[in-house]
């Protein structure tokens, strides 16, 4: 039986996380990804960038279990737009489907988990997809939530890993997507662990979210690509802080929807998220390129 002091805050001991040193990927650029097969790797490297690393994917499957929530009421009029300027699309099968130009060149990341509305417990989740719809649909990533904590834990846990075995076998790599419950602390301590599960389990991408202490021990436990949700609204500005530090603590890139379709500017969010994400920009240069595109309108 593991020991729950194991789990407990480590940085007492010092330099355990070594966040100053990379990890090695021999021959190739991601990050614990050398040995995959070629498939594998060829679909990562639609998600990431193989000249800088790192992705800005473009979220907008919220409403899987959120409806038309803000901003998301019309995705035609309002994600479309902001397709040219993303690396990947994420988003349930629904609305590629119905809406997303089979023309599109931007990779796909496809939720693959579905399960109870806002209105009940979300951890109750199942798989939503097969493995051959999948391939159909030319996902480059498929995504299942993973709710370590949750009521239903387990049941989320056997989601990931069915979807990890049916990926493996076609070369699709799969993104665990850590969920936090209602009462859950987001800490340092507990995205390490829920992170580390995931990657432990075979996902080929963890997405977590950035919290301000301690983010750089996440990422440095992680073997694998790490990408951060953008969370709830918040001023642009603190968005692109959020991103540069993210990146800067050992993040691979950002998964955000609301801080870009809620933004006041979208088109103009977007553009300085890329130049975060893809061009080394600070967040206050970043700023600058969102209030210049906005042309004075914010
Ligand atoms: C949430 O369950 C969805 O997977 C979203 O894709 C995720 O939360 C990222 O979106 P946001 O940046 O709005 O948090």
């Amino acid at each position: 039986m593991a020991d729950l002091d194991d789990i407990q805050e480590v940085r007492k001991a010092g330099k355990l996380f070594y966040p100053e040193i990379k990890q090695q990927t021999p021959g190739f650029f991601l990050k614990g990804s050398g040995n995959y097969d070629w498939g594998m790797k060829n679909r990562l490297s639609q998600i990431f960038n193989p000249l800088t690393g790192n992705t800005l994917m473009l979220a907008f499957d919220h409403g899987y279990f959120q409806g038309p929530t803000t901003g998301l009421e019309r995705v035609d009029l309002s994600v479309m737009p902001l397709e040219p300027y993303c690396d990947t699309l994420m988003l349930t099968r629904g609305i590629l489907r119905s809406i997303v130009p089979g023309s599109t060149q931007r990779s796909i990341a496809l939720r693959a988990s579905s399960g109870p509305s806002i209105l009940k417990e979300m951890s109750n989740e199942v798989l939503a997809l097969d493995i051959q719809e999948c391939i159909r649909l030319n996902a480059s990533c498929l995504a299942v939530q993973v709710f370590i904590g949750g009521e239903f834990e387990t049941q989320s846990v056997d989601n990931l890993s069915r979807m990890i075995n049916l990926g493996n076998q076609y070369g699709i790599p799969v993104m665990a997507v850590t969920a936090v419950g209602k009462d859950m602390a987001r800490d340092a301590r507990y995205f390490r662990l829920a992170s580390r599960i995931c990657a432990e389990l075979g996902a080929h991408i963890v997405k977590t979210y950035y919290i301000e202490d301690g983010f750089d021990t996440i990422s440095s436990s992680c073997p694998v690509p790490i990408v951060i949700a953008g969370g709830k609204k918040i001023p642009e500005l603190d968005a692109l802080r959020m991103a540069r530090n993210a990146l800067d603590q050992g993040a691979n890139g950002v998964d955000m929807g609301r801080n870009i379709f809620q933004s006041e500017n979208p088109v103009a969010m977007i553009q300085a998220v890329r130049a975060v994400v893809h061009e080394a920009a600070s967040a206050e240069a970043g700023y600058e390129i969102y209030l210049k595109k906005c042309g004075g309108r914010k």
